[in-house]
Order: C-alpha cells, then sequence, then structure tokens
C-alpha cells in the first residue's frame, strides 16, 4: 500500500501521476481538510501533522511507503519523517528549481509557494544549490491554495481571485522571467488561469510526474504493486465528502471510479 498525503486536494496532482506509472498498486489518500492550509501556519505545526499522519499511514493502513504530496509539509518535515521510520521509503516533493535554473535561456526563473515554503531553508539551500547562476524570485502567495479549495464548488469570489492570480503571472512575465514553478502541489489545479497567459512566453515547471517516475522506483523494489485491480482509499481529516467531490471536478473521475466506497473521515 502506497501511502500519498497533503493538507488538501492538492496532492491529487501527484496522486494522479502516480496511479498513471503505477496502474495497480493499492493507494491511500488522506487529506488533512481540518487543518489546510499549511502555508500560513508555523513550522511546528506542519511538523506534527506530518508526523502524526505517516505514523497514522503506516500503523492504520500498512503503508510500505510514502509520498508527502505536499511542497510545504515536505520543506517543514520530511527529513524527521524519515528519521522516525528508516525502514519506510519517503518520497517528497520540493519545487522544480533545478529543471528551471537549468533550461532557463532569459536567466530569469520565479517559483509560486505558500508562504511556509517560501521562508523555508529547504527552498533557500534548493536555490543555492541549483540557481545560484540565474535570478530566482520567489513569489509568496498567500490565500491560493484555500481557494483552490473550494474552486470546484460554487464560489462566488472566484472572479476576484482569478484576477489575482493573472495579475501575479503577468507581472512575473513583464520581468522576463521564462520558468515558472509550481512549488505548491495545489497550483496545479490553476492552469486554466495561468497556462493562457505564459503560453509561447514562460514554461510552467510541474514535479508531478518525476515524483511519480521516483515512486515507481522505488514501488518495484520495496511495495511490491500486487496484481489485478487497484484499490484506492480516501481519506480526509474534515469534509471527506467534498473530497470525494472533488475528484470529478479536478478532472480524475476515472480515480474517483477506481475508490473503494465513499471517502472516510480519519479522526487524527
Ligand atoms: N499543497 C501544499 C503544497 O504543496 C500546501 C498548501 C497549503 O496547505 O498551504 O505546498
Amino acid at each position: 500500500m502506497i501511502g500519498v498525503f497533503d493538507s488538501g486536494l492538492g496532492g491529487l496532482s501527484v496522486l494522479a501521476a502516480i496511479a498513471r506509472v503505477l496502474p495497480r498498486a493499492d493507494l491511500v489518500y488522506l487529506a488533512d481538510t481540518a487543518h489546510v492550509p499549511y502555508g500560513s501556519k508555523p513550522d511546528d505545526f506542519i511538523r506534527g501533522r506530518v508526523l502524526t499522519i505517516g505514523r497514522h499511514l503506516i500503523e492504520a493502513h500498512r503503508c510500505t511507503l510514502l509520498v508527502v504530496a505536499c511542497n510545504t509539509a515536505t520543506a517543514a518535515a520530511v527529513n524527521e519523517l524519515r528519521l522516525q521510520h528508516p525502514g519506510i521509503p519517503v518520497v517528497g516533493v520540493e519545487p522544480g528549481v533545478k529543471p528551471a535554473a537549468q533550461s532557463s535561456r532569459s536567466r530569469k526563473i520565479a517559483v509560486l509557494a505558500t508562504e511556509a515554503t517560501a521562508r523555508s531553508e529547504r527552498l533557500a539551500r534548493l536555490i543555492h544549490e541549483h540557481a545560484s547562476h540565474v535570478d530566482v524570485e520567489v513569489v509568496p502567495c498567500p490565500g491560493w491554495a484555500t481557494r483552490v479549495e473550494t474552486l470546484h464548488l460554487a464560489d462566488a469570489g472566484a472572479p476576484d481571485f482569478a484576477t489575482q492570480v493573472r495579475a501575479t503571472i503577468e507581472a512575473l512575465l513583464t520581468r522576463g522571467a521564462d520558468r515558472i514553478v509550481l512549488g505548491c502541489t495545489h497550483y496545479a489545479f490553476l492552469l486554466h488561469l495561468i497556462e493562457p497567459l505564459t503560453r509561447g512566453r514562460a514554461e510552467l515547471i510541474d514535479v508531478a510526474e518525476p515524483v511519480a517516475r521516483q515512486v515507481l522506483r522505488l514501488a518495484t523494489t520495496n511495495a511490491r504493486p500486487p496484481s489485478g485491480q487497484r484499490r484506492l482509499s480516501l481519506l480526509a481529516t474534515a469534509r471527506p465528502e467534498r473530497l470525494a467531490a472533488a475528484l470529478p471536478a479536478l478532472g480524475l473521475g476515472e480515480l474517483a471510479q477506481r475508490s473503494l466506497g465513499p471517502a472516510q473521515l480519519a479522526r487524527i
């Protein structure tokens, strides 16, 4: 069983990529919707949630591989999670700074991220190691992940939000960025707003596919995916019905069909 988790719906973009490369592996997805967003919370709080969720997935769901499908949680706690479970491979998600810096022609890249990721030492180190030869603009995007959580529901404020997203992207393009890194898994669900602006002007960098390939490499040696039909369990720490409803609305209807009954409430 492979356990994938995030603060909410964002990690579903990673789950979908994993489901594509590992069509028969059993998956459990946990959305910590009682505590979303992580990005505006203190590092200690995020760390506590990551360790609690990791332990729950291993002990209650017998996960043999964990995917922290959240840049914020990875930055705050992937090291501690690995230390607590040395026998379990843990795959984290980090902004694609390296591919962006390597491929940029304008030598200017931008990283869209939550506040917590933007201030993290881990991101600073990533930039120092892989992007010191380019100009990197880190853009904290407060509120964006929360809006993605409700975007598929009727949302009267959505036009304002779309305007804000478009203005942010347009400003980055004007300042010469030719690579824009989606440094939060929630932002994959904003492509309909971002792509029309960046097409032909900048490349969007999302690491869901490389992360899924890393999971595939580890799963074949450690998790031994069973043959036959996959099982997908959906868990949320609040409003599980919203998680299930979001799947088709986010274009992940096929995953929804494969899930084992309705999403369950995880009281952790
Ligand atoms: N999806 C998460 C990330 O990749 C966190 C969003 C949030 O809860 O603030 O950073």
